[in-house]
């Protein structure tokens, strides 16, 4: 018993970050000589960094976009050089993470607030890389969706997301008092609405209420989407 239990724990603490390894590896794999690329935000997409730092090492020429602050500063300690889409407004690929995907490659992102630059990158992108475990791909999006919010505007958006049937929740900060405040000076609202069931016509319906950058649901890059779901033996690749 206690070594089934012993087993278990490894699964559990080591299951979800050797799922993200193997996935960014492999991610990071689908990037050639040359290419402009986008550099995602979060816990998943460091793995593909890590792996594209040792091929920069070794000579592979690219450059890429970063998502945040997180990823550019990942990015100059890992040695991979930086541009900007007003000098690469059109990149090969994006890699980035996900919170949840859908079997129609519906995403949620904005865990870390980062989703707004996300959002652009991707759409600046030839292709769209997700890179994830297997606990994000869900058969209907019902996670809380992430809204980049001005601070001007926080309470009538507020009201709007009820209005909508949404449960919206000021996101706080961690180790900092008070709302967490984004790389571009804005707010963060995490709005629940149960399971999703039109997520491109919530993206629209969200995305157009004043005072709101922008939402955490991608609908709009479902064709040239790759799902990467790496796990304990390696890594399945979904695409459309
Ligand atoms: C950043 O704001 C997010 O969109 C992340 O890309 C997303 O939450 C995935 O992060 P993990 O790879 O850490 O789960």
């Amino acid at each position: 018993m206690d070594s089934m239990r012993d087993n278990r724990i490894i699964m559990d603490e080591l299951g979800p970050d050797m799922a993200k390894q193997a996935a960014g590896i492999h991610a990071a794999g689908m990037v050639r000589d040359g290419m402009a690329i986008g550099l995602g935000t979060g816990s998943t997409v460091l793995f593909a960094m890590q792996q594209l730092s040792l091929k920069v090492k070794e000579g592979l020429d690219i450059t890429g976009v970063p998502t945040s602050f997180q990823a550019a500063i990942r990015a100059r300690e890992l040695g991979i050089p930086l541009t900007t889409l007003d000098d690469h407004p059109v990149l090969d690929l994006a890699i980035d993470g996900a919170d949840q995907v859908d079997p129609l490659f519906r995403v949620i992102k904005g865990r870390g607030a980062a989703h707004v630059r996300e959002k652009c990158v991707a759409a600046a992108a030839g292709r769209f890389i997700i890179v994830a475990d297997p606990g994000k791909i869900v058969p209907v999006l019902d996670a809380a969706v992430p809204l980049e919010v001005l601070p001007f505007a926080v309470t009538p958006v507020l009201t709007s997301l009820r209005n909508l049937g949404g449960d919206p929740v000021l996101r706080e900060g961690q180790k900092k008092d008070g709302p967490v405040i984004t790389d571009n000076g804005n707010m963060i609202i995490d709005c629940g609405f149960g399971p999703i069931d039109q997520p491109g016509q919530l993206e629209i319906s969200l995305t157009t209420i004043p005072g709101v950058l922008s939402c955490g649901l991608f609908c709009g890059f479902t064709q040239k989407t790759t799902v990467i779901v790496g796990d304990m033996t390696g890594v399945r690749i979904l695409t459309r």
